[in-house]
């Protein structure tokens, strides 16, 4: 087994997003789909509560992606044009496949000890799915396994660990998702499937990513040079573990659209203006 060498390592930019959301953005639709199948990573981290109430991103719509919230502390609450309704409460995930398009606003709440944590990932869909049903699969944090062994802790999202695998199931990326906790003097080894894009995003502690020192925060992005990924730590490291496959189509992003052509989003746009949009 090799270990895939290091590509890249980003450093997050501030951004503001919503209602006026300050977030930590690492990577962000583009044509040139440097990411595929993955579009776009956020973070947001909001520990002040001096900073007074957290707008959050009222109604908005998307079409042709997956929208992936995770929550580590506070919640967010959604309410979207399909009548659903709910919380993402601390260690659940949402995972959104958008398809066809819905309209929804995600209101984040402090926790009891003023903070806000938790990421959300953007995942393409192929050009067949693009239009598809929307639909939802919620996860609550006591149904995501743990699996601890040698000073390694996972919460597996979705793929497999061990023989054990994650809720999220039937999505086009066959993605992986996970939050990998290192002790200190730990290692973690977990292959990746040739010609699979694999992300690290580090946001607790320092370690060596295949013998290169990363520390928090940062995205990692790994070549397609090895079978297997490795992470060992002398002080204690924590990230998500993003892998999947790409889908190799041109891609044409706009705001919270993403679709394969220019004419697409044309259409897209249309349909919003004349409300034709929701179906
Ligand atoms: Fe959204």
């Amino acid at each position: 087994m090799t270990n895939r060498t290091i590509s890249q390592i980003i450093e997050p930019k501030m951004v503001i997003e919503g209602a006026g959301v300050l977030l930590r953005r690492s990577i962000a639709p583009h044509a040139s789909n440097l990411f595929d199948p993955f579009l776009l990573f956020d973070h947001f981290a909001f520990n002040n509560p001096l900073e007074g109430p957290i707008r959050g991103f009222p109604t908005h719509p998307h079409r042709g992606i997956e929208t992936v919230t995770y929550m580590l502390e506070g919640t967010v609450r959604h309410r979207d044009s399909l009548g659903n309704a709910g919380t993402i409460a601390e260690g659940d995930v949402q995972w959104m496949t958008s398809g066809r398009g819905i309209l929804h606003e995600e209101m984040p709440r402090r926790s009891e000890r003023g903070n806000i944590y938790g990421f959300q990932l953007w995942v393409n869909l192929p050009a067949a799915q693009k239009m598809g049903e929307p639909r939802y699969q919620e996860v609550s944090s006591g149904t995501i396994p743990v699996i601890e062994k040698d000073g390694v802790t996972i919460r597996l999202v979705a793929g497999e660990v061990d023989g054990v695998r994650g809720p999220v199931t039937e999505i086009a990326a066959a993605p992986l998702y996970m939050d990998v906790k290192l002790d200190p003097g730990s290692r973690f080894i977990y292959p990746i499937p040739g010609g699979h894009t694999a992300l690290m995003y580090v946001f607790e502690g320092t370690g060596e990513f295949s013998n290169e020192v990363v520390e928090a925060v940062s995205l990692v992005k790994f070549n397609d040079d090895g079978d297997q990924v490795e992470v060992k730590t002398e002080a204690g490291v924590r990230f998500m573990l993003i892998a999947g496959a790409p889908f190799k189509e041109p891609i044409f992003p706009y705001g919270p659209f993403v679709m394969n052509t220019r004419e697409e989003i044309e259409e897209t746009i249309r349909e919003l203006r004349n409300g034709t949009f929701i179906k």
